[in-house]
């Protein structure tokens, strides 16, 4: 199974008690995506390192895509590395960092990844420390998601983004914020020219379904 959940934040309960009775039927084979905002390598310090010793006896694979509340200095600190066809950071034997504008094939299924989002309140947090500009990707990243498309030919199962297109965000209720509008705008491109089964993304901190392709997802599970 593939399983897509929203933020977590770096919550301990996330798995301690939420997703604890669920994922007592997870295996090995079972692999858990977070849409952003993974948040248990964010202050890098001995009782992160020790919950995600934790993760790591899980017998399910944890993977997230970039949100806007990660240590991306931490995060770069590990060697890339190439998994199930697309770029990673392993932080553990079982926990991967999806990064940007990569295609992963898991359980046949195509994964195409584009994480990271605008803080609105980064002006209050210390760069290096709690906010990190890499929150945004860079035109390297653009360039490289848009490269992977068309090798892929614009066709994918899944998208696991952490904001969303422009023109979702509105249909969720919310004012897009002007300082992700390039971020928002591209992923609108990918809504129109490319052929996707579902998308799935998280920041809104919300669990909806837009459209039978669109779903803001938090604290559900989805199946696949
Ligand atoms: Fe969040």
């Amino acid at each position: 199974m593939i399983l897509f959940t929203g933020d977590t934040h770096g919550e301990e309960s996330r798995f301690y008690q939420i997703l604890a009775a669920q994922e007592k039927e997870w295996t090995e084979k079972d692999t858990l995506i977070v849409t952003g905002d993974f948040q248990y390598l964010f202050r890098d310090d001995f009782w992160e390192h020790k919950f995600l010793n934790e993760l790591e006896r899980k017998r399910y694979t944890i993977c997230f895509c970039c949100g806007n509340h990660e240590n991306f200095d931490a995060l770069e600190g590990y060697e890339t590395e190439t998994w199930n066809g697309g770029k990673v950071h392993r932080i553990r034997n079982n926990i991967y960092h999806l990064m940007r504008g990569q295609f992963f094939t898991i359980e046949g299924k195509k994964i195409f990844t584009f994480g990271g989002a605008h803080s609105i309140d980064w002006y209050m947090r210390k760069e290096h420390i709690s906010w990190w500009r890499q929150e945004m990707p860079c035109p390297q990243e653009y360039a490289e998601a848009r490269e992977n498309l068309k090798r892929h030919g614009y066709v994918v199962d899944y998208i696991v983004t952490h904001t969303a297109p422009t023109e979702i965000i509105e249909a969720l209720g919310f004012q897009p914020d002007p300082d992700e509008a390039e971020l928002n705008g591209f992923l609108q491109e990918i809504m129109r020219g490319v052929k996707y089964g579902e998308w799935f993304f998280g920041h809104w901190h919300r669990d909806a379904r837009v459209d039978d392709k669109h779903r803001a997802i938090w604290f559900d599970v989805e199946k696949r």
